[in-house]
């Protein structure tokens, strides 16, 4: 069986002597996914999915969903999608971002070109939906599509708002939110809702507003990692994103501290060792842990509005999982 990762096991063990055979059994279901479209896709696919990942939103899947009575079947296929959806969204925006190295390896834009990334992000979202509408749940789909549909205009939002160095906090909120933050609100719905059988009624909305508040934070902390690096922990190169003009919270904060950085314009920074320098004065401004502040108050904020009638290794499961998202960071 896959090992669990480090930083999980005190979850799963919170969590259930379950969660590690499910996750097991989303893993397994990833690979035959990536495996049985051809062998061209079944490549790239494949190199994604068996790059790893920290799998982070199947364990939200199956934590907000608690013990099944049953077998599971629903929640693996649930994890599953979500994951593949997770997938789908990394592999475009790579493109998007002309990102190089993603879990530590080679994108798939980079290693196979424009043509062939678009392809496999299609591939596995339509194959995450292929999954998922196997679960039988209308309320399912919904979840996933709009979380889907969020993403894509989180990545617009983005792109209209390139090297815009004046965006305004809450619209880069807003783009964390469309962007990431909504796949997490997801996968704790449908963990939620196949748990019900149907009849999740006033149990939803809890969850789902404890995913998204997580999912901001979640964001806000990959923004601080890209500044911080170094490549060899955070599997990508970093400065990426002001390479690619996408202003995030650490650079919005030096601003208001640093007058250099003020009266940088995004598009004069063209090249790595640039951007380092420009990481490095952002970093000085203490910036970094300004906005890691502000992701621990919102996961102090999701932990503090979790039901508290949840059953007691569910709560601390999911309070674990809430603290992981802003520990990621030296
Ligand atoms: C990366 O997500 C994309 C963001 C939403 C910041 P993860 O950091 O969860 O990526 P993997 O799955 O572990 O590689
Ligand atoms: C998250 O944004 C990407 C998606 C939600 C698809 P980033 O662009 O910051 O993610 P990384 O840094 O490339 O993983
Ligand atoms: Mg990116
Ligand atoms: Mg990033």
């Amino acid at each position: 069986m896959t090992p669990v990762a480090p930083e999980a096991v005190a979850i799963v063990e919170a969590a259930g002597a379950h969660v590690p055979a499910l996750l097991q059994r989303i893993e397994d279901r990833l690979g035959e996914v990536a495996a049985s479209h051809g062998p061209d896709l079944a490549e790239l696919a494949g190199s994604t999915i068996a790059a790893g990942g920290k799998r982070l939103r199947p364990l939200l899947v199956l934590v907000a969903a608690g013990e099944p009575s049953g077998e599971g079947e629903g929640l693996v296929r649930a994890g599953t999608a979500v994951e593949l959806v997770h997938s789908a969204t990394l592999v475009h925006d790579d493109v998007l971002d002309a990102a190089e190295l993603r879990r530590g390896r080679a994108t798939v834009v980079a290693s196979a070109g424009r043509e062939a990334a678009t392809a496999t992000g299609d591939l596995l979202f339509a194959a995450a939906f292929r999954q998922l509408v196997a679960n039988g749940s209308v309320a399912q789909v919904q979840a996933l599509s709009g979380a889907g549909s969020a993403l894509a205009e989180g990545e617009l939002l983005q792109r209209a708002d390139a090297w815009n160095a004046e965006v305004p906090v809450e619209r880069y909120l807003r783009r964390c939110e469309l962007k990431t933050a909504r796949l997490f609100e997801a996968a704790c719905t449908l963990g939620v809702l196949e748990a019900a059988g149907g009849h999740a009624d006033g149990r939803v909305a809890p969850l789902a507003a404890f995913g998204r508040r997580i999912g901001l934070a979640f964001q806000i902390l990959d923004d601080v990692l890209d500044v911080s690096g170094p490549a060899e922990r955070i599997g990508k190169h970093r400065g990426t994103d002001l390479l690619d003009g996408t202003v995030t919270l650490p650079f919005i904060l030096a601003r208001e501290e640093d007058r250099t950085l003020a009266a940088l314009d995004p598009r004069a920074i063209a090249t790595p060792e640039r951007a380092a320098e420009v990481c490095d004065a952002i970093a000085a401004t203490g910036a970094l842990d300004r906005s890691r502040s502000r992701a621990l108050d919102m996961v102090a904020e999701a932990k503090a509005e979790l039901p508290p009638d949840l059953p007691a290794g569910q709560h601390r499961a999911l309070e674990l999982i809430a603290d992981g998202v802003v520990a990621r960071y030296a």
